[in-house]
């Protein structure tokens, strides 16, 4: 059968450069965060024209946060972006997030954030109405949810996830129904049917189920009743990290979500999956260069030193800035008592090197990450989590000296694992989480194929 293929874009987060963004409020802003803000418009151009390029992949699935905080020029921007995609013969599908109505609007001018239009959540499905529910076979208005025939046997299930536009980031027991009688539909009429939706289904790392906004609220219930209903394939975007993980109800049924990174921030991933014979192959690109000034760096570089510099700035401030930092954590007059302590620890950390911890803590590193400062290998390890397939297996010198620093601090850790463990299971054995976090066995976050029979539901 011939391969059926399709790009997933996520993330897109387009900011229509002309309200302004460049001066000290833009700078104050875009500092902490991961992702481009003012140069997201020559990213996604350079981005949409390799995906152009393909002349074999005439499909395109954005799940949502299409652009900045919801300014409404941005949207006209981003759609002048998809109709030229389009004119380059891609069918396009998109749902919305909350990224595309919600936040503070603003252009950057000077020292001043000048509010702009926003867009209100109901404007969106007309705005967007051509690239999905209008080619939709069934609608779920409410949410802003439909289904699509990508082709003649294979269905996309695109669910908004917009939830209360609150804390309840998630799908309404309605929209499950809708989504149930979907997926039953797709396959009683021969058709194979996958879902997108803007968060996450599964967290995808143990950290992540500690965070509230990594994953859907209910994700269990969510995989459960979905697995259990045959669907075994989600696309997701939001956290702007690439990850593919599984999850396998108490039934034995397996549902994977395949979790995009976001298109402008490091690693700027995007990918194309494609439907063979012998399952789904998925692959990973990335945004190789871009039209913008970026200090003789290249755009891989570009990339990671704005990812960086956001957990940077943040040891920079202990050690020099306590007023900035304890603004991070809730203002200065709370922790005024802490002003020592995080300063001498910030500037510690300014200067040492994993051979330095070493010698603090008694245990010897090897040679090849000895002269590395502690904080830079610290924000690699984050920076790691995002880009997927994180590389300090055990056998590797990071994950032997991680490994060493967490016997050493033992004692100490075992009081916080009494104590944090009460409350959440994974903190009982910190080594153990910690660990898991740096190193990743399979390595199938980039690249993989799932070993998934599409075409089982086909008619004879
Ligand atoms: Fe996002
Ligand atoms: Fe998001």
């Amino acid at each position: 059968m011939k391969p059926f293929s399709f790009f997933l874009v996520t993330d897109p987060h387009y900011f229509e450069l002309s309200l302004g963004g460049e001066g000290e409020a833009y700078e104050a802003r875009s500092r902490t965060d991961q992702k481009c803000v003012a140069e997201t418009g020559a990213i996604i151009d350079s981005g949409f024209a390799d995906i152009a390029a393909d002349s074999e992949t005439d499909t395109v699935l954005i799940p949502g946060d299409l652009v900045y905080r919801g300014e409404q020029a941005s949207h006209e921007g981003f759609i002048k972006k998809l109709e030229k995609l389009e004119q380059a013969g891609k069918k396009i599908y998109i749902i919305t997030a909350r990224h595309d109505y919600a936040g503070n609007p603003c252009g950057f001018v000077g020292n001043e954030c000048i509010p702009v239009e926003g867009t209100p959540r109901e404007n969106l499905r007309s705005l967007y109405y051509h690239y999905g529910f209008e080619q939709a076979i069934s609608e779920h208005k409410k949410s802003m949810s439909y289904t699509v025939q990508l082709t003649d046997s294979i269905r996309l299930l695109a669910l908004n996830c917009d939830g209360d536009c609150k804390d309840f980031k998630g799908l309404w027991d309605d929209q499950i129904e809708w989504a149930l009688e979907q997926i039953k539909d797709a396959h009683e009429s021969g058709n194979y049917i996958f879902a997108m939706t803007h968060y996450p289904l599964l967290p995808f790392s143990p950290v992540m189920n500690m965070i509230g906004d990594a994953k859907l609220t209910d994700w269990e219930k969510l995989a459960n009743t979905f697995a259990d209903a045959g669907l075994d394939l989600i696309f997701t975007g939001h956290m702007h990290a690439q990850a593919v993980t599984d999850y396998t109800t108490q039934k034995g049924n397996m549902i994977t979500d395949v979790q995009t990174g976001c298109f402008v921030g490091c690693p700027c991933a995007y990918r194309r999956v494609t439907f063979r014979d012998d399952g789904v192959d998925i692959k990973s690109y990335t945004i190789e260069d871009f039209d913008w000034d970026k200090g003789g760096r290249t755009a891989e570089e570009y990339f990671r030193w704005r990812f960086d510099r956001m957990i940077t700035d943040i040891i920079d401030a202990m050690a020099y800035d306590f007023a900035f930092f304890t603004r991070l954590f809730g203002g200065p007059e709370k922790n005024k008592k802490l002003r020592i302590p995080v300063t001498l620890v910030g500037k510690i950390l300014q200067k040492l090197t994993v051979r330095g911890l070493g010698r603090l803590l008694f245990f010897k590193v090897d040679d090849s990450i000895a002269d590395r400062l502690v904080k830079d290998l610290a924000v690699e390890l984050v920076r790691n989590i995002f880009i997927g397939d994180e590389p300090y297996t055990k056998g590797t010198p990071v994950y032997e000296a991680v490994e060493k620093m967490l016997k050493r601090l033992r004692p100490v850790i075992r009081i916080i694992e009494k104590k944090a463990g009460a409350k959440n299971p994974l903190l009982a054995d910190i080594p153990a989480f910690v660990l898991s976090m740096i190193g990743d066995e399979k390595k199938r976050d980039c690249n993989t194929t799932l070993n998934i029979d599409w075409q089982r539901f086909k008619k004879a």
